[in-house]
């Protein structure tokens, strides 16, 4: 899918792309893929992250990752048009911030020129780290088709968080026309088990079919947990294989690691109401309509409309899910372990 668009891009229909999807899923790895295929096939292509910082310091941290990628020269050119004799990082602290603006489209001119590489792609991870995302992607954009207008092949890939689009409020429209959304789920069942047996082939060790299929079914197939789960049940193993008894113990040890790495902050980070709506969602294995929330926590004393930021608040952050079906909203927790966590952490209350 990814790779038609590229190719659109190098007959002069460049199409760009925003890679959406939760933490861990995958993202960063799929970017590190699409950039060896693409280079295989002779495009030149540009990986760099976005930092928490501002549009500007995003804008000139992307600048000087396009000339250190493609050109040398680029560094004498600098040194020209400034007129001091000084390195690229020096020049650019001592020139207005706006300047930004006009050097990164002249890096991405010169990167798409040099050599006889097809297309140039420009991919960003983790964009919306940057503290004003929609006016950077603004920017990219206004640059893009200003490149386009000359008649350079230029594609953008951006990656973020599936709420990207819903903090950008002003510009949403022509963003999620310009930056067409990929969504990244999580593993099919037969992907996940194969991700976990694959590296298994020849150690030695072997799961049992339930264990395996176990892990498939707590890991909701999100990488990260295959790994966690896969790695702890590895280091079970007894005479070579892991059972279901060496699999329980394995599994709380998964499950402290995950809770210390991840959702001890997220927790931390959840306003008081915020911990008990999240609380209330994880005590049922279904989804359900705001109202039965509402009731619920009514119960712990939080009023409905507190209710109701608080979940459209972890919702937006992807902490809960929220299975839209037309108007009416129904909430649910499909992440298995983080349900638990909340569960455990209903009953220390
Ligand atoms: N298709 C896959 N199969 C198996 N493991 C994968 C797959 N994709 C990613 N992983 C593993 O999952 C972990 C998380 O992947 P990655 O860092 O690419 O996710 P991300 O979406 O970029 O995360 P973040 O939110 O931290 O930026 C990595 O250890 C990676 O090796
Ligand atoms: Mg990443």
């Amino acid at each position: 899918m990814h790779e038609a668009r590229v190719a659109r891009t190098r007959d002069g229909h460049p199409q760009h792309t925003a890679l959406l999807g939760e933490w861990a899923i995958g993202k960063t790895t799929l970017l590190m893929h699409w950039r060896r295929r693409l280079e295989a096939a002779g495009d030149r292509v540009v990986l760099t992250m976005a930092y928490p910082q501002s549009r500007d310091d995003f804008l000139a941290a992307l600048t000087g990752a396009v000339a250190a990628e493609t050109d040398s020269g680029w560094t004498s050119n600098v040194d020209l048009e400034v007129g001091f004799d000084v390195g690229v990082a020096e020049a650019r602290l001592r020139r207005p911030p706006r300047e930004v603006e006009k050097e990164l489209p002249s890096a991405l001119r010169r990167a798409a020129q040099v050599g006889d590489h097809h297309t140039l792609v420009v991919m960003v991870d983790d964009v919306d780290l940057v503290a004003t995302p929609g006016d950077a992607l603004l920017q990219l954009r206004a640059i893009s088709l200003e490149l386009y207008a000359m008649d350079i092949a230029i594609t953008f890939v951006v990656s973020a968080s599936p709420g990207l689009f819903g903090s950008i409020r002003g510009a949403h429209e022509p963003l999620v026309r310009f930056f067409e959304p990929i969504t990244l789920g999580p593993l099919g069942a037969a992907s996940a088990a194969e991700a976990i047996a694959k590296p298994l082939a020849g150690t030695g060790i072997r799961f049992d079919d339930a264990v395996l299929a176990e892990i498939v079914e707590l890991s909701g197939g999100r990488p990260y947990y295959l790994q966690k789960l896969a790695y702890f049940a590895f280091d079970a193993a007894e005479g070579g294989t892991v059972g279901r008894a060496e699999f329980a113990a394995a599994f709380e040890r998964a499950f402290a690691s995950v809770s210390q790495e991840i959702f001890a902050a997220r927790w931390s980070a959840m306003a008081p109401a915020e911990r008990q709506v999240a609380s209330v969602v994880a005590s049922a294995n279904v989804a359900r309509l705001s109202g039965e929330i509402e009731d619920a926590a009514k119960r712990l004393g939080i009023s409905p409309p507190a209710t109701r930021q608080a979940l459209r608040r972890l919702a937006a952050r992807g902490q809960i899910d929220r299975l839209a079906n037309g108007q009416r909203g129904r909430y649910a927790i499909s992440d298995r372990l983080f349900r638990r966590y909340l569960e455990l952490q209903a009953c220390e209350r």
